[in-house]
């Protein structure tokens, strides 16, 4: 029985009573900025925020995350909240503000140049730096400190999300221990052998073990945190309960892959709006005489794969160069995090590698990759969604992934074929694809092909068995045994 939003109220209800139900992040849901002089909003790309947006809008309640937008602190109130989603308010939004050294020894430094690195296992080296610790410290209190006033004397339930916060439940705690948290922690965890090179592993494991629940996507991390657990700190792991107790107190250990709304992004695939986004980005992208479009759509990150997509395509040119002018390869990557070094590198390494390739292989007016890089809506990215033929989704670690599961809810025709890495969290769920290791470039190679000349049958199949997998475990499942599972403690 496919779960609803209605659904996940009223157990939301029933679970956390009357508390305030408060999610925080570091990432917020709605961006406001400055678009030909007038304050108008974006949504960011991440995964983390395009799942929960369905589930608060659900539930209501309070979003605690720092602001970013250019316009952010135009349109909040006094106690810096603003109701959002800006065209149909449901819920509350309350931003925190950073400064230039938080948020450089925070959000680039120790959350993405430590713990990223840290827990994808891509061979990019961590970074550790004292300074940024301190930062990172500092912002966790300083998000606990705006937390606390929000609640005020009420009870409250705080969902936390992410890598940016492991210490969040910690500061909580010490003020208010009747506060119950749980944790989401959205990308991998890593095995004890990549784990314990961290300076910082026991403060933060301490930090997530003030949670009374803590998610990964999938059972390998739950059992890789617990193995650390094992190791680092004098708790006791009790593997039947899969739950550890330290200094007295027990953290439930669980795994929930999360989802996508699919009901929704399949309604907007059907929209006016995304029909007409289809026939522009067709003429922009001059798509109309192709025969198969395949694309690709990743935040410009070194555990997205990008490099070995395009080195793929490279190879499938060179071997089947009967595809040349009848295939194209569509990229589209959103800069990201470009302040940090290897992100900078990443890009230009992108660059270069498009400009080579497509010199490579180019012929006159054809040439086989397009890689677009600005933002683009909702509606077109369904529509480029609807046009592909072939999804390619092939990071080198991924704790789901779900850039898969979207473009398999927007396939209401089922024509289409998802090839998926094989280190994406999501590749434990959807089996109907044609899977890939993204480092085997001439694996890779033949698996586009296979899936460029699949026959519509078995297209059809594969895809309607795909869809009944993300139709049965949506965005409001996921939440919905989230919180169900707040009933043991
Ligand atoms: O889960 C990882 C995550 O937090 C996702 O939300 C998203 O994929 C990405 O990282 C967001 O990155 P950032 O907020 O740094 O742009």
């Amino acid at each position: 029985m496919v779960t609803t939003q209605f659904d996940l109220r009223k157990i939301i209800r029933k679970v956390i009573g009357d508390r305030l139900l408060v999610l925080a992040s570091n990432r917020e849901p709605y961006i406001h900025v400055y678009k030909e002089g007038k304050i108008s909003y974006i949504r960011p790309v991440g995964g983390a925020v395009t799942a929960l947006d369905p589930v608060m809008r659900a539930c209501g309640g309070i979003w605690v995350a720092s602001g970013t937008g250019a316009a952010d602190k135009k349109v909040v109130n006094r106690k810096d909240e603003v109701r959002v989603p800006p065209e149909k308010p449901r819920y509350l939004l309350k931003r925190i503000w950073l400064s230039k050294e938080e948020e450089n020894g925070y959000y680039f430094g120790f959350s993405n140049r430590a713990i990223w690195p840290l827990c994808h296992i891509t061979y990019t080296r961590p970074v550790f730096d004292e300074s940024d610790w301190q930062y990172y410290k500092q912002v966790n209190q300083k998000f606990a400190d705006a937390i606390i006033k929000e609640i005020g004397n009420k009870s409250a339930f705080v969902w936390i999300q992410d890598y940016h916060l492991a210490l969040l439940a910690k500061y909580l705690k010490e003020k208010n221990p009747n506060i119950k948290t749980a944790h989401f922690w959205h990308i991998p965890w890593p095995n004890p052998e990549a784990f314990r090179i961290c300076p910082k592993k026991k403060e933060i494991l301490q930090g997530l073990l003030a949670n009374d629940l803590l998610g990964f996507h999938i059972r390998y991390y739950c059992n890789n945190f617990m193995e650390n657990v094992n190791l680092e700190l004098e708790a006791r792991v009790d593997n039947e309960r899969t739950s550890v107790v330290y200094k007295g107190h027990e953290t439930l250990v669980r795994s929930f892959p999360i989802s996508v709304d699919f009901e929704e992004l399949s309604k907007l695939s059907n929209s006016k709006k995304v029909k007409q986004e289809l026939v522009k980005l067709e003429e922009e992208f001059r798509l109309n005489k192709i025969e198969h479009v395949i694309m690709g759509l990743d935040r410009i990150d070194y555990t997205k794969g990008i490099p070995e997509k395009i080195k793929a395509i490279d190879r499938f040119f060179e071997k089947y160069p009967q595809y040349k002018e009848r295939v194209v390869f569509i990229q589209k990557g959103a800069l990201s995090r470009i302040h940090i070094e290897t992100y900078k590198n990443l890009n230009d390494e992108i660059n270069d590698l498009v400009e080579e390739v497509n010199w490579r292989h180019s012929t006159d007016g054809w040439a086989p990759i397009i890689f677009a890089r600005r933002h683009f809506s909702r509606e077109e990215i369904s529509a480029f969604y609807k046009i592909a033929d072939v999804c390619l989704v092939s990071p080198l670690h991924d704790g789901m992934n779900l850039v898969a599961k979207e473009y398999v809810a927007t396939k209401n025709d089922l024509n289409g074929v998802l090839v998926l890495g094989q280190f994406t969290g999501a590749a434990r769920e959807l089996e109907d694809v044609v899977a890939v290791n993204p480092y085997d470039a001439n694996n890779f190679a033949d698996q586009i092909k296979k899936a460029i000349e699949m026959k519509p049958e078995k297209k059809k199949k594969m895809m309607a068995n795909l869809r009944r997998v993300v139709a049965e475990n949506n965005i409001y499942k996921w939440a919905l045994k989230f919180i169900s599972e707040l009933q043991k403690i």
